[in-house]
């Protein structure tokens, strides 16, 4: 379906799986009246902010490579996006990162208070998890996928954001400031905090292909591995961007200040190699993710794409 298509379609279909998203977020996470309507205040606040919604966008775009239908992927690549909202506004705490704008407003706790703030982000957690166990249960009685499979989903994503994986990133990441810091450490921390929610897509559409029985074990399995190394490649180069856009970005454009990391005094790839070679590896990254994307011919033609858009991005 992607062949021949233009820059323009490319970016319209990013919109459309972003939308999709958007339009899923703002109804599992409705306004409530009830005594603690302040939470889901706080929570929508964040959530429906804006945000490129890379996560979930990169969910349904494995999904539809895959053939899974997509009404089993979107509950699971938004609680995707429920998680990664949670990381961020934990991220902008006065004990973390100590920011005061994301996606383009007055961080959660400027707005709401530290301790809305640290509620929200756990709230936004639980909905996560919540919305993956709900609405798998109801895809399984529907028959469109196994529950297995389900449970499958929910295993790893448990695993990625946790301790082997984003809060393990997070904890690296704080315990490194102000220490010099060599390479290897701080490829382990960015696959931790920003690699494994970017690698989260492939299990999403991997397990609901499985599930839902579309095309033959094989091939999934094959379609796993390029995925998984795909989705390392554009994860590492996506932190290295983040700093790269940290030193030299526009704030206006980002939605965050720009700074953040020499006044938290970070080492990143950029005090390590400068700006020059981190462009350098976000290319040659970047080069082996398009050739990935490639090997699935037209299908992967959107996922080539989002590769070099992601090089490119200003924001
Ligand atoms: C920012 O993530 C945090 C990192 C992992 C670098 P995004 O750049 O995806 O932030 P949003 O979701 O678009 O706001
Ligand atoms: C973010 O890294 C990783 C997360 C798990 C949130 P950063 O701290 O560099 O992200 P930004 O720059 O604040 O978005
Ligand atoms: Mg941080
Ligand atoms: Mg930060
Ligand atoms: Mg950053």
């Amino acid at each position: 379906m992607y062949s021949g298509m233009s820059e323009t379609a490319m970016k319209s279909l990013l919109a459309i799986y972003a939308e999709e998203a958007e339009r899923y977020l703002d109804k599992i996470v409705p306004e409530e009246e009830n005594p603690q309507s302040t939470i889901y205040k706080a929570m929508r606040y964040s959530l429906l902010a804006g945000g490129k919604r890379i996560r979930p966008v990169l969910a349904l775009a494995m999904g539809e490579l895959l053939g899974v239908p997509k009404d089993a992927v979107l509950p699971f690549a938004c609680a995707l996006e429920m998680i990664h909202t949670y990381s961020l506004i934990h991220d902008d705490l006065p004990a973390m990162d100590n920011d005061d704008l994301r996606r383009g407003r007055p961080t959660c706790h400027v707005q709401y208070g530290e301790a809305m703030a640290i509620l929200a982000g756990d709230a936004l957690l639980n909905k996560a998890f919540e919305v993956m166990s709900a609405e798998g249960l109801r895809l399984a009685e529907q028959g469109i996928i196994k529950s297995e499979n389900v449970v499958r989903i929910i295993a790893e994503l448990s695993k990625l954001s946790g301790s082997e994986g984003m809060i393990g990133g997070q904890v690296v990441d704080l315990e490194s400031e102000g220490k010099s810091v060599g390479e290897e450490i701080l490829r382990h921390t960015y696959a931790c905090k920003t690699g494994a929610l970017l690698k989260s897509p492939v299990y999403i559409a991997v397990e609901c292909a499985r599930g839902a029985a579309v095309g033959d074990a094989d091939s999934i399995d094959n379609a796993e591995k390029a995925l998984l190394r795909y989705s390392e490649l554009i994860g590492l180069a996506f932190q290295i961007k983040d700093d790269v856009l940290d030193v030299e970005g526009d704030s206006a454009l980002l939605g965050k200040e720009t700074g953040s990391d020499d006044k938290e005094n970070k080492t990143t790839m950029v005090t390590i190699f400068g700006i020059e070679k981190c462009k350098e590896m976000l290319s040659e990254m970047t080069d082996e993710a398009v050739r990935i994307a490639g090997s699935f011919g037209d299908k992967g033609a959107f996922l080539r794409w989002l590769a070099l858009f992601l090089l490119e991005r200003n924001y």
